[in-house]
């Protein structure tokens, strides 16, 4: 692994892009070789403790509804809406990620139709989906995070859904280590500077992540038209041992990792 320095600081959309674009591209085949298993083929995993649309239904029901996954890596959600009879498609930013969901279409059989683009411009038209979602993606890569919940609003037939899975707001707080280490505060929680890793060798900003609070996804959603009616914060299951980065057990049984937010678009 190339040596990285980690920063806090102020970034860019572009920036952003470009740092987490080639980013995904090296990490996918780690990504997938680790999680992937876990994950499932045609699984619907909102996060590290492994809570499933299937048991959270924070969607609805999908069946016959036109369906948008926004960071959709290997497509392992969308696939899942597509076996209960939705039309999943997914959207990302990585080319390497979309080459690991059309190696599972062929394995599974259950193909789901896949562009490559950003959650900031989405090449879709006006009110063309009735659900979007994003499980872990894309929305803390983006700078310009307005703008990407604004077009969710734009792509969404009124009435839609949007739900997303992000790490837990309150998780900033903390160094992001899944050992004893991870459960002492050390940061400010409203310190939204970004978290930037620079190459060492070639100085290059190599990955980025973009922190909010709880009251300013409130604040973003509300602007954007979106009423929420979902906020989910998955509690750790027992005999769950699993560590996923800076989630495991040690940290999970004492506070949360992930929240899950579901809104509803307002009708025009
Ligand atoms: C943690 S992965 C989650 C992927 C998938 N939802 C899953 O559960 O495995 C985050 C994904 O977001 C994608 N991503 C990052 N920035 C993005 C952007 N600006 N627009 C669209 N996708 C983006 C990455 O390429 C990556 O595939």
């Amino acid at each position: 692994m190339r040596p990285i320095r980690v920063e806090r600081r102020a970034i860019d959309e572009s920036a952003s892009r470009h740092a987490n674009g080639p980013d995904w591209d090296r990490y996918a085949d780690d990504y997938q070789s680790t999680h992937g298993e876990f994950l499932g083929d045609a699984g619907f995993v909102w996060g590290p403790e492994g809570l499933t649309e299937d048991d959270a239904g924070v969607l609805g029901a999908v069946a016959g509804k036109d369906v948008l996954e926004i960071g959709s890596g290997a497509g392992q959600c969308s696939r899942w809406v597509r076996v209960h009879g939705g039309r999943g498609i997914g959207l990302d930013l990585s080319h390497r990620q979309l080459q690991h969901a059309r190696r599972l279409d062929e394995a599974t059989g259950i193909g789901v139709p896949s562009v490559r683009g950003t959650a900031t411009a989405l090449p879709f038209a006006d009110a063309s989906f009735d659900i979007s979602f994003c499980a872990f993606g894309a929305l803390q890569f983006v700078a310009d995070i307005d703008r990407a919940v604004a077009e969710v609003g734009r792509v969404l037939r009124p009435g839609g859904r949007f739900a997303f899975s992000i790490t837990h707001p309150t998780r900033w707080m903390f160094p992001d280590d899944p050992g004893p280490e991870g459960l002492v505060a050390s940061q400010s929680y409203w310190d939204r500077r970004p978290y930037v890793e620079v190459d060492e060798e070639s100085g290059e900003v190599s990955y980025v992540e973009h922190h909010r609070t709880l009251g300013d996804w409130v604040a973003l959603l509300a602007a954007a038209g979106f009423t929420i009616t979902t906020l989910l914060e998955p509690e750790w299951p027992d005999g769950h041992d699993r560590v996923w980065g800076g989630w495991s057990a040690t940290r999970g049984k004492v506070g949360p990792g992930t929240a899950i937010f579901g809104a509803d678009l307002l009708r025009r």
